[in-house]
């Protein structure tokens, strides 16, 4: 009797998670963007001044909060928030280098008939299509940038192959960098359109649309596969998520080392900002509230390697 309602519940979890794949394959083609054909990049009202003060750091934001920050020139202010913007860009366009190679490394995995198939060739093409608007972006702004450092850079290149080797720990590498970025984007859509730049509002506008399709299919995806995982390979996640996780919203939610050198950012001020403000932590914790809980769900966070979120600052001390 025991076997036959697990029989049924596998059967329903799969045809639900059939059901999933099969809405997200067609809003795929249904609600679509193109890089260039959706933007309208050559508008006036797109084109970027560096010191237009619509990229003025908002004060609520930790270091537009700083005084630092609120005393130096309008124009430097607005300097800085480009830079800013665009160096997400550019981390956003190398990061989804690495998940649509590890996607292809995923799909070449599948066995023919299979529906993720499908589903991993329309994200490596939504994401080919975010890296070209967020290059567009960068290119447009004229400076030069070289987003994450030469030595992640290399290292994320053993990401892509877990795409093949290890899916669950790839997918949660996919939300560690999307969740952050999401959360960021809903805000900044919620909270700053009025003043913000037109062209920052369409692009995030398109992201976060197709953002939600990806994270709902990597949280499915590790729904239904984190729990056959054997022992070894649970306490693998249970070990490197944390790792993951923090480092990757440090990247995605604070200013770049090229940044800090051009405009002399005192180290003080860093401090200020982000090491020791508990505003920033909450900041942090919050943007990767979602896949905290479903680490929880899944068994991922549990003792003892709960210690290291909280070391890592991802995750709310206990009371
Ligand atoms: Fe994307
Ligand atoms: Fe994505």
């Amino acid at each position: 009797m025991l076997a036959q309602e697990e029989n049924t519940s596998t059967v329903r979890e799969t045809s639900q998670y059939n059901a999933l794949l099969d809405r997200l394959n067609h809003a795929s083609i249904t609600k679509h963007f193109d890089a260039y054909k959706d933007v309208a990049w050559d508008d006036p009202e797109y084109a970027i001044d560096l010191e237009d003060p619509r990229w003025i750091i908002h004060s609520a934001n930790p270091l537009g909060a700083t005084e630092w920050y609120q005393s130096q020139p309008e124009g430097v202010q607005a300097r800085i928030g480009v830079h800013m913007t665009a160096t997400f860009m550019k981390i956003g366009w190398q990061f989804e280098s690495v998940l649509q190679r590890g996607l292809l490394e995923f799909a070449m995995s599948l066995p023919n008939g299979a529906r993720e198939f499908r589903y991993a060739y329309h994200e490596v093409i939504e994401e080919a299509h975010h890296s070209l608007m967020f290059q567009e972006f960068v290119n447009r702004t004229g400076l030069d940038i070289p987003g994450l450092p030469q030595t992640i850079r290399f290292a994320s290149r053993r990401v892509a192959a877990f795409g093949r080797s290890f899916p669950e720990l790839f997918f949660l590498f996919v939300l560690g960098g999307e969740d952050p970025i999401d959360y960021e984007q809903r805000n900044f859509i919620l909270n700053c359109k009025e003043e913000r730049h037109p062209l920052l509002n369409r692009i995030s506008q398109i992201h976060v649309t197709e953002e939600a399709r990806h994270l709902s299919f990597a949280r499915a995806y590790l729904r239904r596969n984190v729990p056959k995982l054997g022992m070894i390979k649970r306490n693998f996640l249970r070990l490197r998520t944390p790792l993951i996780l923090g480092n990757m919203s440090r990247f995605m939610m604070e200013p770049s080392t090229q940044i800090i050198n051009t405009y002399g950012i005192p180290k003080a001020v860093l401090r200020e900002a982000y090491g020791d403000n508990p505003e920033h932590r909450r900041r942090v914790e919050a943007a990767l509230g979602k896949v905290r809980d479903l680490c929880i769900e899944l068994g991922i966070f549990a003792r003892p390697f709960d210690q290291i979120w909280y070391r890592m600052g991802i995750a709310p001390a206990k009371s």
